[in-house]
């Protein structure tokens, strides 16, 4: 008896299968299947929307969990209004396409009029079952890959779906911040066609608009040395018991400068960034951060490194003082001839505010990233995002090579590459978007200072129009200030 009912299905499978093979898959969107949903936001207004859930983006789908996007459609939109695009990718691991949040920038912009899309992807630790065996489905670039094929989907149904995609707008906060860049740098770039091709997504372009990122954690080759070379000194890390950890510490850092200086970035005044005045633009734009938190009221207080105009000797400078970092359409400079005796920051102590940064939360191990013991449980969330469908881990920077005395494959190093949305600005294979909303938290430590000054200056140098701050006193987190996001947004699509 058993083994009639297993024959029959294993006729059924194989039926399955040769159905399945002669009707080729195709992507759908029926504009009728919509579903009314509603939204009630934090002070009681009720947002109606239209949903059109579960839409697979690619025809080869091979994780179902998370291949497919949502679109919310506000009451009112039409077919120029905006898309506002939000992943939730966080620490590199698998999203599921979700629902707008009151408390977010997707209740936002559905506030605002905008169409709310929320695709999900597969992560580092998203798997499936093939037989008895487990596979990893979404380890680098393949995050990417799914959200560049939701874009695509929404550009191929543009005429169905409400919103013009041609006013595509991403938004992500830290891995997600990262996803977002890319999206942004990376637009009809080759170097992603042929796996997009096998995956099924729409042949059409992938390109965005505008890239919201809230402190991407990204750069990750060069994310070891940029945070030893900004954290090395701090009272935490020269009070590390372990020598060699102090050690690595050290030859990290050392490697900082050459690596920016290899940028060859200028400042928004023209000057180059580099190595010897690194250090000094960052406190300059932290500065300005704390200066613009002051004028709105905020206390600054002096014990973790600032210097006031009080001090004996300050005079007015003819000039205001506050020297803009990143002049652009949404910077907006304090009303400096205001001032009163007092109410200047003229100063920042580096090593002080450092120490309070790492104080204030605790610093990551050394190394950040890639820790070079990835067999143990040193491995990182990044060791897992370059292991492969095995669920390994991998290595992925020149310094850890070098410690394992193993060479970074040929393939990590590429999936290496298509990871990091600095390799793509200035390819002029690659379609970048035109506007840029940068944010990293003045108190963030989940990565260096760097890695979002770095991003913000190539894509300014690149001619891009690029809003970037390091917001005061904010931690690694996203969405905030919406207002200030929704103004600047609302400037350019409206
Ligand atoms: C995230 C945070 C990290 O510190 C990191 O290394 C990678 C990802 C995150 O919050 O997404």
């Amino acid at each position: 008896k058993k083994r009639i009912i297993m024959f029959v299905v294993a006729a059924t499978c194989i039926s399955g299968a040769v159905t399945a093979k002669k009707v080729a898959p195709k992507l759908t969107f029926d504009a009728g299947k919509g579903l009314s949903g509603e939204l009630t936001m934090p002070q009681g207004q009720q947002l109606k929307y239209t949903a059109y859930t579960k839409l697979y983006f690619v025809t080869q789908v091979e994780d179902s969990t998370y291949q497919y996007l949502n679109i919310f459609v506000p009451e009112g939109a039409t077919q120029s209004s905006p898309i506002f695009m939000r992943t939730y990718v966080g620490g590199y691991m698998a999203s599921e396409a979700g629902y707008p949040q009151a408390g977010d920038a997707t209740g936002r912009a559905l506030q605002e009029g905008y169409v709310v899309v929320i695709p999900g992807s597969r992560g580092r630790n998203s798997t499936v079952k093939r037989g008895k065996k487990t596979v990893y489905t979404g380890r680098a670039p393949k995050a990417l890959l799914d959200l560049k094929a939701a874009v695509r989907y929404l550009r191929y149904f543009d005429k169905e779906i409400s919103g013009d995609a041609e006013k595509i707008i991403t938004d992500g906060t830290s891995a997600g911040g990262a996803m977002s860049a890319l999206l942004g740098a990376t637009g009809n770039n080759p170097a992603y066609e042929k796996y997009l091709v096998e995956m099924g997504a729409a042949p059409v372009r992938d390109d965005v608009f505008a890239s919201v990122c809230f402190c991407p954690i990204t750069d990750l080759e060069h994310a070891d040395m940029a945070y030893e070379w900004l954290y090395g000194n701090t009272s935490s890390r020269q009070a590390l018991a372990n020598i060699t950890a102090k050690q690595i510490s050290a030859e990290l850092s050392a490697l900082f400068p050459v690596y920016v200086n290899s940028l060859t970035l200028h400042k928004p005044d023209g000057t180059p960034l580099t190595a010897d005045n690194y250090l000094a633009y960052i406190k300059q734009l932290l500065i300005e951060s704390a200066q613009f938190a002051k004028d709105a009221g905020a206390d600054i207080p002096d014990s973790i490194g600032f210097r006031f105009s009080n001090e004996a000797g300050w005079m007015p400078p003819l000039n205001g003082g506050v020297m803009p970092s990143l002049p652009t359409k949404g910077n907006k400079m304090p009303a400096i001839q205001k001032k009163q005796v007092g109410e200047y920051i003229t100063d920042l102590d580096m090593s002080k505010y450092l120490n309070y940064v790492s104080d204030v939360t605790a610093l990551k191990g050394v190394p950040a990233f890639d820790s070079y013991m990835v067999g143990g449980a040193a491995a990182s969330g990044e060791n897992g995002e370059f292991g492969d469908a095995s669920g390994s881990n991998a290595n992925f920077t020149v310094f850890a090579a070098s410690k394992t005395g193993k060479a970074i494959a040929e393939n990590v190093k590429e999936n290496v590459r298509l990871l990091n949305p600095m390799n793509f600005i200035g390819d002029d294979r690659s379609t970048v978007a035109q506007h840029w909303y940068i944010r990293h938290g003045a108190r963030d430590r989940d990565t260096a200072f760097s890695v979002p000054i770095n991003l913000a200056m190539k894509l300014q140098n690149a001619g891009k129009d690029v809003n970037f701050k390091l917001p005061w006193n904010r931690p690694h987190s996203g969405d905030y200030a919406l207002n200030e996001l929704f103004e600047w947004l609302n400037r350019l699509v409206k």
